[in-house]
């Protein structure tokens, strides 16, 4: 197995990990309170949980199956099961980073899986903030995805022990969404509203925040290097960044035209998924929560998304709202904590 097939699997094993409920960041979705709408005034039936994942892009569902895996045989059968999930609940997908298929061809069949198992779902394609416009395009056409992520991880890259040195993405970004539908998001460490703007001007489709909360690198490549007998501690890295509802609070203080704002991180309930729409995010990735229930027990995790479902329908009406999109008009009441964040960083509410 080669270094970059080890890694993947290192990254499944360790997000299970580090993502137990000892070791998770706060999320802070608790500090954000929904208002009850004792008189709806619609029908459950008139609940629509389709929403635009980015301009042109409408998906069935307010959340997906974020990136994660793919690269390794046991990565590969990962996608194959997350990818018929997603085909039989209409979900939309993202694969892991595809960026080892330029250095290790043979692990093309551990992405192509995902669209094989669902031939006419919403697939976006992953890769780094570094890839080329060629590379892009492979990747799209491998998967016949309909959007394509690209990944933010500067705080994972410092902690990885062969992590990358050098941190000039943004010219590239500017490259690859004058050519493709591009969603850039971070993996777990959350933006600011500076970030965000910067992402915005660079004409990006959509912009998934993918905050603290959740899934954790700084802790995931820490263990990592510790296996490997690398040197240094890392764990005052381990609370870094903001999370999903810091990082949503800040892009509703920035001017992001027609990009969508996409919430990811720590999300782990269907209230989650409510109140990141309440926040202003048009739709909402959930990877490690997923992740845990399929290795735990997959049959629970078609029944945990039935459920999402219905839930989600539910706190829609039960905020008066037909639309996802409409969530972002309703009010919300924030914690303390939260609300002096909000304060600080001179953010509008
Ligand atoms: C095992 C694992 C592998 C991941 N690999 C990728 C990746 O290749 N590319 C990427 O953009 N994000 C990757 N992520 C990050 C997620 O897409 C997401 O941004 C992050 O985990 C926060 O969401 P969560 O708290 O729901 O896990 C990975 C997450 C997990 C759990």
């Amino acid at each position: 197995m080669s270094t970059d097939s080890r890694r993947k699997d290192e990254h499944l094993r360790y997000a299970e990990i580090t993502n137990s409920a000892q070791q998770r960041q706060p999320n802070d979705f608790a500090g954000v309170r929904l208002l009850h709408q004792a008189l709806p005034e619609q029908s459950l039936a008139e609940v629509d949980l389709s929403t635009s994942l980015i301009d042109g892009l409408q998906i069935d569902y307010p959340f997906y199956i974020e990136a994660m895996t793919g690269g390794s045989k046991k990565g590969g059968v990962i996608n194959g099961q997350l990818a018929s999930l997603a085909a039989k609940h209409h979900l939309a997908m993202a694969t892991g980073s595809m960026s080892i298929i330029f250095k290790d061809p043979a692990t093309k069949p551990t992405f192509a899986v995902v669209r094989q198992q669902n031939p006419d779902g919403v697939i976006i394609a992953n890769l780094s903030a570094n890839a080329s416009v060629d590379q892009a395009a492979a990747a799209i056409d491998l998967v016949k995805a309909n959007a394509l992520e690209i990944h933010l991880n500067s705080a994972q890259e410092v902690v990885m022990p062969e992590g990358a040195q050098d941190y000039h993405w943004l010219t590239n970004i500017k490259k690859l969404a004058a050519r493709f539908p591009v969603i850039v998001k971070e993996v777990g460490f959350g933006m600011t509203k500076e970030t965000i703007q910067l992402l915005a001007d660079a004409g990006v489709a959509g912009i998934n925040v993918s905050g603290r909360g959740g899934t954790n690198f700084a802790a995931i490549e820490s263990l990592r290097g510790k296996r490997i007998g690398a040197s240094g501690d890392w764990s005052p890295l381990f609370d870094w960044g903001q999370s999903t509802v810091e990082s949503l609070l800040e892009a509703r203080s920035t001017n992001h035209q027609q990009a969508t704002v996409i919430a990811s991180g720590g999300v782990q309930s269907p209230a989650d998924v409510v109140k990141a729409g309440t926040l202003g995010a048009s739709a909402v990735g959930v990877a490690g929560f997923f992740l845990h229930h399929l290795q735990t027990n997959p049959d629970g995790l078609d029944q945990l998304i039935t459920s999402w479902r219905q839930n989600i329908a539910a706190m829609m009406l039960l905020t008066g709202c037909q639309r996802f999109a409409d969530l972002a008009n309703t009010p919300f009441v924030l914690n303390p904590q939260l609300e002096s964040y909000v304060r600080q960083r001179h953010l509008t509410r």
